[in-house]
C-alpha cells in the first residue's frame, strides 16, 4: 500500500506551475469521440482519471496516443462501439460523459449507472431530462442505462440546478441534433467555455457558454482540432492555499485569476497579500490568519471543490471560521480526519464551525476523496510530527505531481510503499 507523509515544514516558497485542468480534460476527452479526424489535446495532466477515460474512449474504438507527456492525440474516425464496461464506469464517475457524445455520434449508448461516491448520492436525472428533451428514449435495466434516437431534435431545456456534468453532456448530445437547442439555467464554469471552444474548433456551432443560457445550432459533422486545456483553477487555489497556512511566499504560474476570484478574495480577508500579474498569482501569508467564512456555490461562487482545502486552513485561523457547502450534500468527509489532527470543528447540517486552534499535530489518516486528500497534505505542512495518508489513489486522481510539486517549494512530503 503506498501512503503519503508529510512532516512540519519550513515556509513554501519558490514557484509553481499548474497543470492543464482535470475537469477540463475530462470532458474534452470525452467529446473528442465526436470528430472524426486527429485531435490534439495539449496540457492534458498526467492523472490517474485521465488514464481512466482514455482507456473508456480506446474502448470504444477510438485511437489514443501519447505524443508527449501531457499531449495526447485522439483519432475517434472508427468509434463503432456504444457499450461501456462495468469495470471502467465504476473506477470514475466522469465516464459518463461519453453518453452524449456516443448518443449524437451513433444513436444509442449503453452504460452502467454510476453510483454514489463520497461527496454525496449524484444523480443523473438532468442529463437524462436533457437527453429526453433531444428525443431520445431511456431505458434502465439491470443496473445499465441506455438511450437510443433515431435522430435528435434541438429543444429548449431548462436545467433545475447548474449541474455542470448536465450541461457538458447536453451541449455534446447536442452538437449534432437537427435545429437549435437552448440550455437555460446552464452551469457556466470556466471548464464549460472551454469544452465549448473545443467543440467550435471542431466545427461546432455553440454560443453563450459562461452565461447561463447556451445556443447550440446543430452542425452535420464534426472534425479535428488542436487545444491547449486551460489551466487548473482546483490545483492552483490548493497552492495558494499552502502558501497561506505554511506562512510562505509563493509565486503560482499558468493560471487565469479571473478563474479563481473567490479564492483570492477569501486568502485577501485572512490577511494575506495576493498579487496578480498576468498569468501568475503570488500569494505572501500574514502572520497572523484571520477568520473568514465560505459558503460553496455554482460558478462563479466559492467552488465546492475548495471547500476542504479551506477548512485545513480554518483550522489554524485565529477566531472562529463558518464553511457552508451548498452543492454536495456529504462533502464534510474530510472533517473527523482534521479533528484527528487536533482541529476544532463542529458539524450542523450544510454548516461547518471551525475554532482555531494554535496547533495540529500529525496523525494517521485517510483521504476519503480528491479534494480531502489535498486538505490532509495542507494541514500536515504545519501538524507537529508526521501525517500519514492512506487512499492516496483519491489524490493521484487529481494533482499531477504532487509531492514533487511541493517538495521544489520545501515541503517535507514522501511517497512511501508499505
Ligand atoms: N445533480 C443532480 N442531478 C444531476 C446532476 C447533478 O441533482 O443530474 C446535483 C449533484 O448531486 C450535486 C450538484 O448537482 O449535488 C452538482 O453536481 P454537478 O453535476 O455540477 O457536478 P459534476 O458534474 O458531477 C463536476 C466536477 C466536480 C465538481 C462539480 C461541481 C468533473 C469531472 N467533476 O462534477 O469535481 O465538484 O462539478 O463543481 O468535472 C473534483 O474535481 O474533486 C470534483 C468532484
Amino acid at each position: 500500500m503506498e501512503k503519503i507523509l508529510v512532516e512540519k515544514s519550513p515556509p513554501l516558497k519558490g514557484n509553481v506551475r499548474i497543470s492543464g485542468a482535470k475537469n477540463s480534460a475530462l470532458p474534452l476527452l470525452a467529446a473528442s469521440l465526436l470528430g472524426t479526424e486527429d485531435i490534439i489535446l495539449e496540457d492534458v495532466p498526467a492523472l490517474k482519471d485521465v488514464e481512466i477515460m482514455c482507456e473508456v474512449l480506446t474502448s470504444l474504438g477510438a485511437k489514443v496516443e501519447h505524443l508527449d507527456r501531457d499531449v495526447i492525440k485522439i483519432n475517434s474516425s472508427n468509434v463503432d462501439k456504444y457499450e461501456t464496461s462495468y469495470e471502467l464506469m465504476s473506477k470514475m464517475r466522469a465516464s459518463f460523459l461519453v453518453m452524449g457524445p456516443l448518443l449524437t455520434r451513433l444513436g444509442k449508448t449503453k452504460n452502467s449507472l454510476p453510483g454514489g461516491c463520497a461527496i454525496g448520492t449524484r444523480p443523473i436525472d438532468l442529463h437524462l431530462k436533457g437527453f429526453k428533451a433531444l428525443g431520445a428514449t431511456i431505458d434502465v435495466d439491470h443496473g445499465n442505462i441506455s438511450a437510443y434516437a433515431d435522430k435528435l431534435v434541438g429543444d429548449k431545456i431548462y436545467l433545475d440546478f447548474p449541474s455542470v456534468g448536465a450541461t457538458e453532456n447536453i451541449m455534446m448530445a447536442a452538437v449534432m441534433a437537427d435545429g437549435d437547442t437552448i440550455i437555460d439555467n446552464a452551469a457556466m464554469e470556466p471548464e464549460i467555455v472551454d469544452l465549448s471552444n473545443f467543440l467550435n474548433k471542431l466545427g461546432a456551432d455553440i454560443k453563450g457558454a459562461g452565461t447561463s443560457t447556451i445556443r447550440i445550432k446543430g452542425v452535420k459533422h464534426l472534425g479535428g482540432a488542436r487545444h491547449q486545456i486551460i489551466p487548473d483553477r482546483i490545483e492552483a487555489g490548493t497552492f495558494m492555499v499552502a502558501a497561506a497556512i505554511s506562512g510562505g511566499d509563493i509565486l503560482v504560474e499558468n493560471v487565469i485569476s479571473n478563474h479563481i476570484k473567490p479564492v483570492i478574495a477569501k486568502l485577501k480577508e485572512t490577511g494575506c497579500t495576493v498579487i496578480e500579474n498576468g498569468d501568475s498569482v503570488r500569494v505572501i501569508a500574514t502572520k497572523k490568519l484571520n477568520a473568514i467564512d465560505i459558503k460553496t456555490l455554482p460558478y462563479p461562487g466559492f467552488p465546492t471543490d475548495m471547500q476542504a482545502q479551506f477548512m485545513a486552513l480554518m483550522t489554524i485561523c485565529e477566531g472562529t471560521s463558518v464553511a457552508i457547502e451548498t452543492v454536495f450534500e456529504n462533502r464534510f468527509m474530510h472533517v473527523d480526519e482534521l479533528k484527528r489532527m487536533g482541529a476544532d470543528i463542529k458539524i450542523d447540517g450544510r454548516s461547518a464551525i471551525i475554532q482555531g486552534v494554535k496547533n495540529l499535530a500529525g496523525a494517521p489518516v485517510k483521504a476519503s476523496d480528491l479534494r480531502a486528500g489535498a486538505a490532509l497534505v495542507l494541514a500536515g505542512l504545519v501538524s507537529e510530527g508526521v501525517t500519514e495518508i492512506e487512499n492516496i489513489h483519491h489524490i493521484d486522481r487529481g494533482y499531477d505531481g504532487i509531492e514533487d510539486k511541493f517538495s521544489k517549494l520545501g515541503a517535507k512530503i514522501y511517497r512511501k510503499t508499505f
